[in-house]
């Protein structure tokens, strides 16, 4: 094979990705939805930022299908326009130039057989101009319901059947439905096109540094898997805040909600990684067994209105910044019952956690934008100690920074310097700035590197999908039966108050991040 898009020496591409990266062999990648705000904002970046990290092989094309009358020319100044605005790298015009050369568009509608003979065309032109010799990746992002119409179209021209040593793969985004039985419904159109094994399911947050350093971070250490457990844990809790609201995507999140959004994807992963047992290697199928294991032992609390919490924020002041409320964002229904913030309990029945309760929560407008796991550990005994002494002292905590300012900080008591026995809380801290010279990649980019690479251990499997709406749907359905507005709370707060009554009946209170 000759040498990756880029020049050798690129200063980008260190060591250490030659060492530890490998480079997909030749292959297309074709995205359907190419003016969404995904593939501008996200994918076509990734693509260029691949590229020009040596990390995509000389025989590679991008292909984007969708309405606009685009030439292929024009569709390449769109991906140079997004490229230039959002890419992690900088840009190098050989890079680019060498990229471009392999962009097309193919112009249609889903429902359009001619303009998919067309694809096909266009994909047996590129193995054969630009050596990709058979192999291609379908991106579907655009809504699930058009996935029924995608797959048959691709399946009815062709383009779904690889030759002899030849790989067909799609990839899909969440949402994968909106409950259990949708999600079945979803995998099963999916799967009567495309076999198990060529599906990736993308979850963005499995693609972050972070939420892969779980694993490392628990299994290469011996520090924390004697005391990872209910006889040490009191508690987790898990938070992905936003301070950002919905507007521009009312129209998806209507009816979709927090909870949907990203407690049943992003969230219950982060869980799952938590929570789950030391899996016999980092294989796709070790790896998700263990992860389906413990999905399968998480139950609700029986008691769902006081183990779980919704809000909508209100309009307001967030900050200096005047800002609409939720039923009044742009093309919201103001009788809307979709919540942005969702707060639930869960429990792992094995011998591990049982009886230590996971807090999961998630809000749009709220505090500040910070995604972090606290496993909270029971207080020690304070005899020793007298409690006006110890007063200020919280519980022990090691907390897990996902994003921003990504690191891993313990909270633990410390003598205060003096002539008494004071203790207070002081913070140790590993920062991945200060550790690290190397730049993490962004979750995309690692992500459709797999993709090409084939390598499935970071995508979900449909039973995990499953698994974690079987969790989620009593929740939904425990809300929908629920009359009268929903709790609204202020912009730039911690959400609504029933969330924080949900932690002070179990006698706990949530972290302010
Ligand atoms: C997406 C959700 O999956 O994740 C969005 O649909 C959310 O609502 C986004 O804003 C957050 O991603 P990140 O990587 O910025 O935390």
């Amino acid at each position: 094979m000759s040498a990756p898009i880029g020049p050798g020496h690129n200063p980008l591409r260190s060591s250490r990705d030659a060492r530890l990266t490998r480079i997909p062999g030749p292959n297309g990648l074709i995205i359907f939805g190419v003016t969404g705000d995904l593939a501008r904002k996200k994918l076509l970046p990734a693509v260029y930022d691949l590229a020009n990290r040596g990390l995509l092989p000389p025989g590679f094309a991008l292909t984007g299908f969708g309405r606009r009358d685009w030439t292929s020319e024009e569709f390449a100044d769109v991906v140079l326009e997004n490229v230039k605005q959002y890419a992690r790298t900088p840009f190098r015009e050989a890079v680019w130039e060498h990229l471009r050369q392999g962009i097309r568009f193919v112009q249609g509608a889903f429902d359009d057989d001619n303009a998919f003979d067309r694809l096909a065309e266009t994909v047996r032109n590129l193995d054969r101009e630009r050596g990709t010799m058979g192999n291609h990746a379908f991106y579907l992002s655009i809504p699930p319901n058009s996935f029924q119409t995608v797959t048959q179209q691709l399946k009815r021209s062709g383009l779904a059947a690889p030759a002899e040593n030849e790989w067909r793969r799609v990839v899909i985004e969440k949402p994968f439905g909106h409950d259990l039985q949708s999600a079945r419904e979803l995998n099963e159109t999916v799967e009567s096109v495309f076999p198990p094994d060529s599906v990736f399911r993308i979850d963005h947050y499995l693609g972050k540094e972070t939420v892969q350093n779980i694993l490392a971070m628990r299994f290469a250490n011996t520090l924390w898997e004697p005391i990872w457990n209910a006889n040490f844990i009191d508690h987790v809790q898990i938070t992905m805040a936003e301070d950002i609201g919905v507007s521009g995507r009312a129209g998806y999140y209507d009816g979709v909600g927090a909870a949907r959004d990203v407690i049943q994807n992003h969230l219950l992963q982060l869980f799952a990684l938590t929570a789950m047992e030391e899996p016999v290697s980092f294989d796709a199928e070790d790896l998700r067994n263990e992860k389906e294991k413990v999905l399968q032992a998480t139950r609700l609390p029986e008691d769902l209105s006081s183990g779980v919490a919704r809000g909508q924020y209100a309009g307001g002041w967030q900050g200096a910044k005047h800002v609409s409320g939720f039923l009044e964002e742009d093309g919201m229904d103001p009788r809307s019952k979709t919540e942005t913030f969702a707060a639930i309990t869960l429990f792992v029945d094995n011998r591990r956690w049982a009886g230590v309760p996971f807090y999961l929560r998630t809000g749009k407008r709220l505090g500040r934008r910070v995604t972090e796991i606290a496993i909270v550990f029971k207080r020690a005994s304070q005899y020793l100690f007298d409690p006006s002494k110890t007063s200020t002292m919280g519980e022990n905590a090691l907390v897990i920074r996902v994003q921003p300012n990504e690191g891993i900080s313990i909270r633990f008591g410390s003598k205060v310097p003096g002539t008494g026995m004071f203790v207070r809380d002081v913070t140790m801290d590993f920062g991945y700035g200060h550790a690290f010279t190397e730049e993490s990649p962004e979750a995309y980019e690692r992500l459709l590197l797999d993709v090409l690479l084939g390598d499935p251990p970071l995508f979900p499997r449909h039973r995990e999908v499953e698994l974690s709406w079987r969790i989620l749907d009593p929740v939904e359905q425990f809300w929908d039966s629920l009359e009268g507005p929903v709790e609204q709370y202020e912009p730039g707060s911690w959400g609504p108050q029933s969330a924080d009554d949900m932690l002070a009946r179990d006698g706990r209170t949530w972290r302010r991040p």
